[in-house]
């Protein structure tokens, strides 16, 4: 038996060292005990695995190292036999990955989704808190993951913060990016970190006012954001409250008023599966995730905004935000289903500029727009609407081809290019801004106005 040590629990180099000895000395995967440098095992008679520097590395597809790099985050503690397993049959049967029906390989899969999930609760519900030293604002924030995926993580926290000084605590380590280097420290504990600070206030408010009983079903809420990481968000204090409070709250809502960047797909769902990876232009990179258009497959009406907000980032579904809530009240007041109808963004990843640890929205450029042109195009030719709705002047670019003045353009029948039937309407976070409120009254009347128009033309009267 053979003893390999690994320098932490997710160490893909210091795997991939020792297992090109074993491959190379024909050392079967039952033969190793994979521990943690420094770490006792349990079996003290083991001898260390030899070293061998000029091992050749094995031939692989490139689906398993993506594979390995989240295999080897999970806390399974057979992941690396596993591995190890996989790349030995690999050797023999270099498709082994594409068998599905294969034991092994759904193993991997499973383990590798499970991390991708773990990743995304990350990304999604981690909140960092304020704290002033000597050097100004220090975020710090405390984060217990089910697997190793801190390091796996740091990548997106230093893009999406790259200026900010920011330290991330978990049980297993802790990582610390001081505005231009990272640092792997030893992991802590909840107490390390600070208990609240000015910013809950903030995301109290901003989760409170976008709270939507009619949307937000307390199932789906509590699959999204399991019960675990109601401690550490501020916002979930709040939600007993909620749902307590959301019946009276809704009659008050309802009273006033690939190649990572191609491929084409047969269906919505495949396209959506197909998009998620997409890198066509630089906003995936500090995006959460990528937000696809939702609605039935036979939708009459499309309805085309400019990109998700914070919050549709963090949930993965168009208009849940504020602007979702001022675009649902004003379709329903106009007739429209929104169940009924096919809600989309001209470009699917969020794009932001950071102040402080909070997100402010940025419109997309042309180029942007262009890029995501290749995901919208696709979801028009599968869907073929009776009617496109465009909301605001970025959807009016990405459908029309060209740059629109929405005043002008708005509240009458257009043509797109191939003369699919579009209409054009102001943005719902346009109504949003405005101050005054008797303009934003008659602003949003009209609005209604022009979805009741939108409605006729996609029903074909
Ligand atoms: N604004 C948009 O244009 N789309 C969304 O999904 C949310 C806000």
């Amino acid at each position: 038996m053979y003893r390999a040590e690994l320098a932490h629990p997710a160490d893909l180099d210091g795997f991939r060292h020792a297992v090109r000895c074993a491959l190379a000395l024909k050392i079967a995967p039952v033969e190793i005990d994979w521990g943690l440098a420094g770490v006792e095992q349990g079996l003290a008679l083991a001898s260390p695995l030899p070293q061998c520097p000029d091992a050749p590395a094995p031939k692989v597809a490139r689906r398993f190292v993506e594979l390995a790099e989240l295999v080897i985050c999970h806390s399974d503690p057979l992941r690396f036999r596993l591995l190890h397993q996989a790349l030995l049959r690999l050797q023999a049967m270099p498709r082994l990955l594409e068998d599905r029906s294969d034991r092994l390989v759904d193993r991997l899969e499973m383990l590798a989704k499970a991390v991708s999930r773990d990743r995304h609760k990350m990304r999604a519900f981690l909140r960092f808190r304020e704290v002033q030293d000597a050097q100004g604002a220090h975020f710090i924030a405390w984060f217990e993951p089910d697997h190793h995926i801190l390091r796996l993580n740091c990548g997106f926290f230093i893009r999406r913060y790259a200026s900010q000084r920011w330290t991330i605590l978990t049980p297993e380590a802790s990582a610390h990016w001081d505005g231009s280097a990272l640092t792997i420290l030893p992991g802590a504990m909840k107490t390390d970190a600070p208990d609240s600070d000015p910013l809950e206030a903030i995301w109290k408010t901003y989760y409170a006012s976008t709270f939507n009983p009619a949307r937000l079903k307390v199932k789906a809420m509590q699959a999204e954001m399991p019960r675990k990481y109601w401690k550490n968000l501020p916002e979930a204090a709040l939600i007993p409250e909620l749902i307590g409070g959301a019946e009276a709250r809704m009659t008050d809502m309802i009273a006033p008023a690939t190649a990572e960047g191609a491929g084409t797909a047969e269906t919505l769902d495949a396209l959506k599966a197909l998009a998620a990876g997409c890198q066509r232009c630089p906003l995936h990179a500090q995006a959460t995730q990528m937000v696809f258009g939702e609605g039935p497959a036979d939708a009459r009406l499309m309805i085309v905004g400019e990109q998700p907000g914070d919050q549709e980032d963090l949930a993965g579904r168009p208009f849940v935000g504020p602007a979702g809530a001022m675009l649902d009240r004003a379709l329903s007041e106009a007739g429209i289903d929104r169940a009924r109808a096919y809600v989309t963004n001209s470009v699917k990843h969020f794009k932001f500029q950071t102040r402080g640890v909070r997100r402010i929205h940025e419109s997309p450029n042309p180029a942007e727009i262009q890029a995501c042109r290749w995901w919208l195009d696709q979801e028009r030719a599968l869907l073929k609407p009776g009617l496109v709705l465009m909301l605001g002047a970025s959807a009016g670019r990405a459908l029309l081809g060209r740059a629109v003045t929405v005043g002008k353009e708005r509240g009458r029948p257009l043509g797109l290019p191939d003369g699919a039937p579009a209409f054009l309407t102001v943005h719902p976070s346009y109504l949003l801004r405005i101050e005054n409120a008797a303009t934003a009254r008659a602003e949003y009347s009209r609005f209604v106005e022009d979805l009741r128009v939108a409605r006729a033309l996609s029903e074909g009267l």
